[in-house]
C-alpha cells in the first residue's frame, strides 16, 4: 500500500504505552487462561436505567436529529450550571462560564493548542494522565514535571519549580482525586495552587474526572469552590466517571471566560457539538435523581475495603485510596513496575498498569482499577498470595 507520510504533529505524539500493554494480555489470554484485568479505567456498571430512558425518549423527538447548536443546547449548560451550584456550591454564568466537550479528554488535549505556543512551558504532575502530554506535543509545548510522592500524599510541592520554570510556565494540569495515584485535594492545597498561580501568571487546568468518588465520607472539592479560581483556571469534568457514561463521550470545561471562549472557538471549527438527545439525557442525568452516584460510591469503597484488606493480609504494604477507583500499589523490591506487571500477568493472570507509563515517578509502583467484582478481586489477591512475594 502506498503510504503518505504523516504531518510532523503527529510524529511528536507520545507513544500509547498502554497499546502495549493490551498487546501482552491479548497474548496470554490467546493462551486461553482466566485473566482479571485490573490494568484499565473503564467503568464495569452499566448507565442507570433512568439515564438511558431518557436517551431513548429523547431520540424520538426529531426536532434532536437536526444540527445541534455549535456549542451545544443551552439547557444542557444551565443544567452544568446548577449542578456545580447544588454539588459545590459554585456559581456560574452557563453560557459563559461552560463549554460542551465530546468527553474530558477531548478538552485536555484541546486546552494546550487553545493556550500555548511552540516552546510555551507546562507544569505536568508526574506521575500523570498521559493525555496531557498528547496536547503539549501538538502544541509543541514543553513540560516541566512536578514530582507527586507519597510523603507528600501525591501533591506537587510547588517550592520544587524553579524561579525560571514558574515565571516560563503558562499552564498547569492537576488532577483530583488522582489517576494514579489516587490522591485528593483539599481547599488549603487548592488556595496554595491559587496563590502561586496567581503570582506566576499560569492558567490552572484541574481535571476533575473523578469529581464524585470519595470514600470514608468524604466528598472531592472542585478547585473552583476557592474564591477567585474561576478567574485563575478552568475545571474539565465528565460525565464518564459520576454515571458510568464513558461511551457517551460527554464532558465539560467550565471557568476562566476568555479560556472558555477559546476552547468554544476551536470547537466551532472542528464539531457541531453532540448529538442533541444525547446533550438532553445529560442534562437529565444531571438533574434527576443521585441515588446512583451514592451507591456506585458505596459500590467502589466496599470493593477498596475487600481488595486492599486482602493484599494487606497476605503482607503487601499497601494504603487504601481515599478517592478515584483505583490504588496504587508500591513494587516489591527487586522489581520496576513493569517487570512486576509482567510477572503478575504471567504467573498469576492478573492485569496491573506499570506506573512508569505515568511518567518516571511512577515507576515504584503499580495501578490497580477497582473495576470488577469484589469476588474476582478476592480471587486476584489470592493468586498474587500464591506467589509468595510478601
Ligand atoms: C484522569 C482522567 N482524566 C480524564 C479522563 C477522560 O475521561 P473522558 O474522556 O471519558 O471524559 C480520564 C479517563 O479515564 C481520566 O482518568
Amino acid at each position: 500500500m502506498k503510504q503518505f507520510q504523516q504531518a510532523e504533529a503527529l510524529t511528536r505524539l507520545p507513544e500509547q504505552f498502554f497499546a502495549k500493554l493490551v498487546g501482552k494480555v491479548t497474548a496470554v489470554a490467546a493462551q486461553g487462561h482466566d485473566i482479571i484485568n485490573l490494568g484499565q479505567g473503564n467503568p464495569d456498571q452499566p448507565t442507570p436505567p433512568h439515564i438511558v430512558a431518557a436517551l431513548q425518549e429523547a431520540a424520538l423527538n426529531t426536532q434532536y436529529h437536526k444540527y445541534s447548536p455549535f456549542r451545544g443546547y443551552d439547557f444542557l449548560k444551565e443544567a452544568v450550571a446548577q449542578y456545580y451550584k447544588r454539588e459545590f456550591g459554585v456559581g456560574l454564568d452557563p453560557l459563559k462560564e461552560v463549554a460542551v466537550l465530546f468527553g474530558g479528554k477531548a478538552g485536555l488535549v484541546e486546552i494546550s493548542q487553545c493556550i500555548l505556543n511552540k516552546g510555551d512551558l507546562a507544569l505536568v504532575p508526574d506521575p500523570g494522565y498521559p493525555d496531557y502530554w498528547s496536547g503539549l506535543a501538538m502544541a509543541e509545548a514543553e513540560m516541566c514535571m512536578m514530582p507527586l510522592r507519597a510523603e507528600n500524599d501525591f501533591l506537587p510541592d510547588y517550592s520544587e519549580v524553579s524561579k525560571e520554570d514558574a515565571e516560563r510556565a503558562k499552564l498547569m494540569f492537576l488532577n483530583y482525586p488522582n489517576n494514579p495515584t489516587a490522591g485528593v485535594a483539599t481547599i488549603p492545597f487548592f488556595e496554595e495552587t491559587l496563590a502561586f498561580a496567581q503570582q506566576h501568571d499560569i492558567l490552572v487546568v484541574h481535571d476533575f474526572a473523578y469529581g464524585a468518588i470519595a470514600f470514608d465520607g468524604d466528598r472531592p472539592v472542585s478547585f473552583l469552590q476557592v474564591p477567585g479560581a474561576k478567574e485563575q483556571g478552568i475545571e474539565i469534568y465528565t460525565m464518564s466517571k459520576t454515571y458510568n457514561m464513558a461511551g457517551w463521550r460527554v464532558g465539560f470545561a467550565i471557568g476562566n471566560e476568555s479560556v472558555i471562549e477559546s476552547i468554544n472557538l476551536l470547537q466551532d471549527h472542528f464539531y457541531v457539538s453532540l448529538f442533541p438527545a444525547v446533550q438532553n439525557a445529560a442534562a437529565k442525568a444531571l438533574l434527576g435523581p443521585q441515588d446512583c452516584v451514592e451507591h456506585l460510591v458505596d459500590m467502589y469503597e466496599n470493593r477498596r475495603d475487600v481488595f486492599i484488606s486482602g493484599l494487606k493480609k497476605i503482607g503487601w504494604d499497601v494504603t487504601a485510596p481515599k478517592g478515584s477507583f483505583f490504588c496504587w500499589l508500591p513494587v516489591p523490591s527487586g522489581f520496576t513496575s513493569e517487570s512486576f506487571a509482567d510477572y503478575l500477568l504471567e504467573h498469576a493472570h492478573v492485569v496491573v498498569a506499570p506506573g512508569i507509563g505515568f511518567g518516571k515517578e511512577g515507576d515504584g509502583y503499580v495501578r490497580a482499577g477497582l473495576l470488577t467484582d469484589e469476588n474476582r478481586l478476592k480471587e486476584a489477591v489470592d493468586r498474587i498470595a500464591k506467589l509468595k512475594l510478601f
